[in-house]
């Protein structure tokens, strides 16, 4: 369905997703006249238009440096307010009639999940769900049975097409950008299988800790805050066969199919570790197991990746922060200049974007004396400032495009893969702050080890 937005109705407009990162995106959308309805914003608040104003400003100022005063007054113009508590049905008849009669509405729910139930079932009890999108923020459901039962609870008011799951590493563009690099070049397709790949690696790795969000963190964990969501989703993008198109169900076959085809996790092929003095964090359990960290190995049992192992790493307080792939190629069949490393591809996703092909040339002088070099790329140096994450999030979710949202069937599979390892009830081992994780995990991917990810330039 992609009939555009008349009005945005963003629900926790007062909250830290809103200030930090929904603020600031709707501006830069108003800068590039992609915003050009009214915003209602809705929150349990004693605040008026006049205050949300000022909180948009400060918001926006915050996230960016240079606003242009006349952008930031047009998305001000444009916002109103909407007080009232979501259980309390006269929250839902006042925005009624904030809404033009007949206008197609999407609502953004940037609220706890527990709240999704009660604010679809008061905007059905007065008539706004009809012509209508729910966009709804991660986490989708705790594990497989509570997202099905979440589903079932949206689908009496919404058919899947009016429900868009944000992941908002789909809206990353070098996560989007994985399907023009593999599909719209002969360079990479070829080499991307059983036949010329050995492992993969991906990195997911941040150098901060779980700050303020110890409450939050401490009923996630790794597994379930970026491992089930957005890694899932963007091994799928790596992996996926080309898809019929690029229409947004095709792609969503393409990655529901590998999803598929990803084997359920074993636990003895998992390492789970926690930063030292996470314990300590405010809101976090004195008898927590949750992860911080978590390695695994991913196994997918289709035709292009048999016997091809994906190792996983994602986790807080580490060296760096990155979003990192690296296909290790297979070496040629006889090494004919003595020891070789085998070339290496690396998509850097985040930080840096770009690429890195990783070959062996000859070193000047006597002797075919084989050195690496690195052959990169990097894309903003090359193509301009990339939008953020929820720019284009909000860009589709107004236009109606599904394609950077996550499809049910693709949530259910993520959930049946990581089933096994959620909530496990041992203590995760504990590594130092600033290192790569416990050292068990060093040996995840054989005794080699992971791939060494330098900064890009370096
Ligand atoms: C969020 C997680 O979904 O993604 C955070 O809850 C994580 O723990 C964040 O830090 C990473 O997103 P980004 O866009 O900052 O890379």
């Amino acid at each position: 369905m992609s009939t555009p937005a008349d009005v945005l109705v963003l629900f926790g407009v007062t909250g830290d997703l809103a200030r930090k990162k929904i603020l600031p995106a709707l501006y830069r959308l108003t800068e590039r006249g992609e915003l050009t309805v009214p915003v209602v914003g809705v929150a349990l608040t004693d605040w008026d238009d006049e205050k949300l104003r000022g909180h948009v400003a400060d918001s926006v100022h915050a996230a960016i440096p240079d606003v242009d005063a006349a952008v930031l007054g047009r998305l001000q113009a444009a916002t109103h307010l909407v007080a009232g508590d979501y259980a309390d049905p006269g929250t839902f008849a006042a925005l009624a009639k904030a809404v033009p009669d007949g206008a197609f509405a999407v609502h953004y729910l940037a609220v706890p999940p527990s709240l999704f139930g009660t604010v679809a079932d008061g905007l059905a009890a007065v008539g706004l769900a009809e012509r209508a999108r729910l966009v709804v923020e991660k986490p989708f459901g705790h594990d497989l049975a509570s997202a099905e039962a979440l589903d079932a609870l949206l689908a009496t008011h919404y058919s899947e097409d009016q429900l868009f799951r944000v992941d908002h590493f789909l809206g990353k563009e070098p996560v989007e950008d994985l399907l023009v690099l593999r599909f719209a070049n002969t360079l990479l397709e070829p080499l991307w299988s059983r036949q010329w790949i050995d492992r993969i690696e991906i990195t997911m790795a941040e150098d901060f800790d779980v700050a303020d969000r110890g409450s939050f963190y401490d009923a996630v964990g790794t597994v379930r805050d970026v491992v089930q969501n957005h890694l899932l989703q963007v091994m799928a993008y790596l992996l996926m066969d080309a898809p019929l198109s690029d229409a947004a169900d095709d792609q969503r076959d393409a990655k529901h199919a590998l999803l598929r085809a990803v084997r359920t996790l074993d636990p003895a092929e998992v390492v789970r570790g926690r930063y030292a003095g996470y314990l300590d964090t405010l809101g976090v359990a004195a008898d927590s197991t949750t992860e911080t960290y978590v390695a695994a190995t991913f196994h997918v049992d289709n035709w292009r990746w048999s016997g091809v192992p994906v190792h996983l790493r994602a986790g807080k307080e580490l060296p760096v922060t990155v979003l990192d792939v690296v296909a290790v190629l297979k070496p040629p069949p006889r090494p004919l200049f003595g020891v070789e490393r085998p070339d290496r591809i690396r998509l850097r996703l985040q930080a840096g974007a770009g690429v890195t092909f990783t070959l062996l040339a000859k070193r000047p002088g006597a002797g075919d004396v084989p050195v690496e070099i690195p052959v990169a790329a990097d894309f903003r140096q090359v193509l301009g400032a990339m939008h953020e994450p929820y720019e284009r999030i909000f860009a589709d979710a107004l236009a109606g495009d599904p394609a950077h949202f996550a499809r049910m069937d693709t949530i259910e599979e993520a959930w049946r893969i990581v089933g096994p390892i959620l909530d496990a009830a041992d203590e995760p081992l504990e590594y130092a702050r600033g290192s790569w994780g416990p050292a068990p995990a060093a040996a995840v991917p054989g005794p080699q080890g992971w791939v060494e990810l330098p900064p890009p330039g370096a």
